[in-house]
């Protein structure tokens, strides 16, 4: 009953994807592929990266709801927190898991699967010892990770070829909101390593909201702002207007466009966490709306912040206000 219940904590394809993507950023990935299978009579879905990778050990505690305490302080690169996002973000797209690791020359395998959980009334994690029909397990480099998803009742309901292609573009959507989640890995930047981030070999393109290269954009100082012991960085930036960038208009507009996409954009650790909303201290009006505001929190802010499991809302510290949820795509 609990596992079904963590499948409903209301993950999108996105959010869910983000989160399987900063476990492989934190275990220093630098290639990361999405692998969709979008054909077969049993669509999946996987996460490869070229990390450190697990011991079997290692593997059998990952997969451990609550691996890890949330109240232990983590390195600051670590994009983890509650040590549920593998099996939380996962068993919301699908209902069986399989993780299989690289670390040292040995790989390790293990797999959740919700309907021999359901039938059992067990808690068994199955260690897989032949691997050979876990899909996309010969890409496995040297060391790294392949978390797979199959069973993806949520994602393809049914098996008529219309199902199919809504799948595709559910995950053509998702890849954009990674382009702009990751984006300042994607475009690489000083104190982070740049990743690559692929979706079946068609590399992600880096989505900066705050088009900053760009001559017209006016960018802000950074501030630099103190809040519990810790430090808070914040820019201003005012996109360009119509005139100045008539070519790139639509492609900052982003979908939810101008209006919308003005406020605050919070980043944990270089990720972007939630954006275009002023958190209830101004409006989004017509007049404000080329303003986004890069706000970087380091990951030990978490409590203050109210960073929730998804990692997709925030609220600021001090504020009253109830979390908003993650804002409109872009
Ligand atoms: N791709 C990966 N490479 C290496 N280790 C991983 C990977 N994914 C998960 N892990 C390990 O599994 C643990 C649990 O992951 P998760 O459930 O996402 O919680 P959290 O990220 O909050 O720690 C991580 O702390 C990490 O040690
Ligand atoms: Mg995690």
């Amino acid at each position: 009953m609990l596992i079904e219940s963590m499948r409903d904590i209301g993950y999108s394809l996105e959010t869910a994807l983000a989160d399987i993507i900063d476990n492989s950023i934190t275990a220093k990935a630098r290639s990361i592929r999405l692998l969709a299978d979008t054909t077969s009579a049993q669509p999946s879905l996987a996460i490869l990266d070229d990390g450190e990778g697990m011991s079997e050990d290692e593997l059998l505690a990952a997969m451990r709801p609550g691996s890890r305490n949330p109240l232990e302080t983590r390195d600051k690169e670590d994009l983890g927190r509650f040590g549920l996002g593998l099996k939380t973000a996962s068993f919301s797209q699908c209902r069986k898991l399989t993780v299989a690791s690289r670390k040292d020359g040995v790989t390790s395998c293990a797999r959740w699967d919700l309907d021999k959980v359901a039938q059992t009334n067990q808690w068994l994690v199955e260690l897989l010892d032949d691997q050979s029909s876990v899909p996309w397990i010969d890409e496995l480099g040297s060391s790294g990770t392949l978390v797979v998803w199959e069973t993806l009742d949520r994602l393809v309901e049914g098996d008529a070829s219309d199902a199919r292609s809504a799948f595709v573009s559910r995950i053509d959507e998702a890849s954009e909101h990674l382009e702009l989640v990751f984006h300042r890995f994607l475009a690489g930047e000083r104190g982070i390593k740049k990743i690559a981030l692929e979706l079946n070999g068609r590399a992600l393109e880096p989505f900066d909201p705050f088009h900053s290269t760009h001559p017209a954009t006016q960018a802000g100082p950074v501030e630099k702002i103190k809040s519990g012991g810790q430090e808070v960085e914040v820019q201003a930036f005012t996109l360009p207007h119509h005139k100045k960038d008539p070519e790139g208009w639509e492609r900052y507009a982003g979908k939810a466009g101008y209006l919308k996409n003005q406020g605050f954009y919070v980043y944990r650790g270089k990720r972007l966490i939630i954006h275009g909303t002023w958190f209830g201290l101004a409006r989004q009006k017509e007049l404000t709306k080329l303003a986004r505001v890069r706000i970087d929190m380091p990951n030990g802010m978490d409590a203050e912040w109210k960073i929730d499991v998804k990692k997709a809302s925030a609220q600021p510290p001090g504020h009253p206000q109830k979390p908003l949820a993650f804002g409109a795509m872009i």
